[in-house]
């Protein structure tokens, strides 16, 4: 699979990133007030490289408070199901929130502004007050230990809230990202087998009321029998059905609960979240993360990456349904004792300078994105960030896919003023944290590298072989070599899933991403993309699995094939090769092309609808019956046949897949608001 990349896609990026050689230093001046400076960091470095375990128990001991100290560090007796520090316990909200009580109680945790401009800010005092009450509620409701809780709510104070109050009582929260659509909630919650969903009434969104409750009905009336009870949060106050014995108002359910609540104390493996993503077949993968371990990774790396003092702002723009909203909003910069900031709603409402407007507003100093909103804000123009003072800015993030160099001098020369390091992190849900990352006082950047691993994190980049690829300009595998703490334990009900997902392709000798990547002659790796059937649309995974099933539900649609088409904005766009049942749509099918996007719209979510839909007789097969996806990639991006097509059972078809005169396609491009069409533009 790995040679189709090499072949094609792989072998313009490595072209296009090799021509940049542009090398950023810190500056001095940052540098010298880093948390991290060059000799510490060699000294991490040298630590971790002389006694992984060791390196990570210290900083277990050092970073996390223990109810129980652990005394086993790493077992690897059931590898590929690792653990760490697992005879310790702790508790995940207590290491959050009660550990700052004494010394910044009265800190800001959490500034919030809503999209319509209101704003609230709770102090850690008042947000550990907010936990317990709800953790009181959620037990008064039967929710104990182990049991699972689906949070379905906008980017609201009480989205983190949940998350704290499930991991006090060791309940493990899973979020639904608020722009799925019912059909993708109801799977997440089947899966999970939730005792409690909690959602809003609505959140606003693009000057709208997005209505979650609705969404959340129709999951429910179509299935989800684990589901016992439903908290809901008013937040728009628009009016929604309320079911007696089943539904119940998030202010009555906490009414008369105590503002304290005794944390359970769980082993660190107990698993404190579960987390969706998809993957090339199937149905998505529940990503399980642990206590101990994941809130080491969440915190050390907010620490080392973002390079948080005691005054800073930080605002992660990502929306709490991805897992940087987990680890960069509601775990690590509050292990950290640091002040976050949280956005509801769009980047572009009322226009393109909110982003800015409430880095101004709120004196943001780090701030957290992702390519595809960077892409989507430069189009604007300069003039739009111009008109606010960014001045209290001091360091940039990006996150979600390959940040093109283009985008990077924006981002440094306009957002930052050119005198903000950049930090462009390579991670994946299924990581828990960061991995690979620049220090911003220790490390030189290069616009589109998120340059070398993190203390403790044995990435590499090896051939089919498994051997370590050392030639700069030839690319390979990225795997990790040893287990770290913040990695994912398993995926929930199906573990075999797991071992075959991850630690298949090389026997279990390394975790493997499924990114391809290269490195060049300084040691920076660069990502090159995904070597499965995975898109990566505005910095999230779509797996083509899911598109494509929920094409073919559609009555009208017997098969359906999807890849990925490079994207200005989004990174890639859906493309969707379909067969109709009957005779092939011909003439005018814009209303049937409206019609498919409408519906995979509804199954699965706005972020998933194709941009493109070409309609086809038959879809290009091997002899086998195997779909010749990368001959429809490389159709879709326009590109000459190079691939070997004899394997080809029917030959004929390339040229109507080709076909030009295709009124799908003469949908129009989107605008910046489809580009951002979810908050997954943001994280
Ligand atoms: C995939 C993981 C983890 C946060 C957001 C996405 C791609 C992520 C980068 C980066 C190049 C990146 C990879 C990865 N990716 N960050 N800095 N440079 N590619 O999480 O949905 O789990 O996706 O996103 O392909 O495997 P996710």
């Amino acid at each position: 699979m790995l040679r189709q990349l090499g072949g094609t896609m792989a072998s313009q990026n490595i072209e296009s990133v090799l021509h940049e050689q542009r090398t950023f230093q810190p500056s001095a001046e940052f540098a010298a007030a880093a948390r991290i400076g060059a000799a510490e960091l060699a000294a991490l470095r040298r630590e971790a490289a002389g006694d992984h375990a060791g390196f990570w128990a210290r900083l277990a001991r050092e970073e996390l408070v223990w109810k129980t100290p652990f005394t086993v560090t790493l077992d690897d007796s059931n590898a590929p199901n690792y653990s760490w520090f697992a005879d310790g316990r702790l508790n995940v909200s207590f290491n959050c929130l009660d550990v700052h009580l004494a010394e910044r109680g009265e800190k800001t945790a959490i500034v919030f502004e809503g999209e319509p401009g209101d704003v609230r800010r709770l102090s850690y005092r008042e947000l550990h007050a907010e936990v317990c009450r709800l953790a009181n509620a959620l037990k008064a409701q039967g929710v104990g230990c182990g049991d699972r809780v689906a949070i379905y709510l906008p980017l609201v104070p009480e989205a983190v809230i949940a998350m704290h109050a499930c991991n006090r009582i060791g309940a493990i929260h899973s979020v639904v990202f608020g722009g799925f659509s019912a059909p993708a909630l109801k799977d997440r919650i089947e899966d999970t087998g939730a005792k409690v969903l909690i959602t809003a009434d609505g959140g606003w969104r693009g000057g709208q009321a997005v209505e979650l409750k609705v969404a959340a009905d129709k999951a429910l009336a179509d299935g989800c029998p684990s589901i016992e009870r439903v908290i809901v949060l008013k937040r728009t106050g628009r009016p929604v059905l309320m079911q007696p014995g089943r539904d119940l108002w998030w202010h009555e359910a906490i009414e008369g609960h105590a503002a304290h609540c005794e944390p359970a104390w769980i082993e660190a493996e107990h698993p404190l979240f579960l987390l969706y993503t998809s993957g090339s077949t199937g149905k998505p993968k529940g990503i399980q993360h642990s206590s101990g371990g994941y809130l080491l990774g969440a915190k050390v790396t907010t620490r080392w990456v973002f390079d948080l003092h005691e005054a800073d702002v930080f605002w992660c723009t990502a929306d709490v349904g991805w897992v940087t909203g987990h680890s960069y909003v509601t775990y690590g910069p509050l292990a950290l004792g640091a002040t976050v900031l949280l956005y509801e709603g769009s980047p572009t409402f009322p226009d393109g300078g909110r982003f800015w407007k409430l880095c101004q507003d709120h004196r943001v100093s780090v701030f957290y994105t992702a390519p595809t909103a960077i892409r989507a804000l430069m189009k604007l123009g300069e003039e739009v960030p111009g008109r606010y003072d960014l001045s209290r800015l001091r360091l940039l993030g990006s996150v979600g896919e390959p940040i093109n160099p283009e985008a990077w001098m924006w981002y440094h020369r306009v957002i930052g003023g050119g005198r903000c390091p950049i930090v462009d992190t390579w991670w994946q849900t299924e990581t828990g944290a960061i991995l690979m990352s620049p220090l911003p006082g220790a490390t030189a950047t290069k616009p589109g590298s998120c340059t070398v691993p993190l203390p403790g994190i044995e990435a590499d980049v090896v051939d089919e072989s498994g051997a370590s690829v050392s030639r700069a300009d030839t690319g390979g595998y990225l795997v990790v070599r040893k287990p770290w703490p913040s990695m994912l334990r398993t995926l929930w009900g199906d573990n075999e899933r797991y071992r075959a997902a991850y630690w298949s392709r090389f026997n279990g000798r390394f975790y493997v991403a499924g990114d391809s990547a290269h490195r060049d002659g300084d040691g920076y790796f660069w990502i090159l993309g995904r070597v499965d059937d995975v898109l990566n649309v505005s910095g999230h995974r779509l797996g083509t699995m899911e598109i494509e099933s929920a094409l073919v539900s559609h009555p009208r649609v017997a098969e359906a094939a999807v890849v990925g088409k490079p994207h200005e904005i989004k990174g890639e766009s859906v493309f969707a090769y379909v067969v109709c049942r009957g005779a092939r749509p011909t003439g005018d099918t814009r209303q049937l092309v409206a019609e498919l996007r409408d519906w995979v719209g509804q199954q699965l979510g706005a972020i998933a609808k194709p941009e493109h839909i070409r309609f086809a007789d038959n879809l290009p097969k091997t002899r086998s019956g195997k779909i010749m996806r990368r001959l429809l990639r490389s159709i879709a991006r326009g590109e000459d046949i190079i691939q070997d097509v004899s394997t080809l059972e029917n030959p004929a078809i390339l040229d109507q897949l080709r076909g030009i005169e295709t009124p799908a396609e003469a949908e129009e491009e989107p605008g910046l608001e489809a580009g951002l069409a979810s908050p997954a533009a943001a994280g």
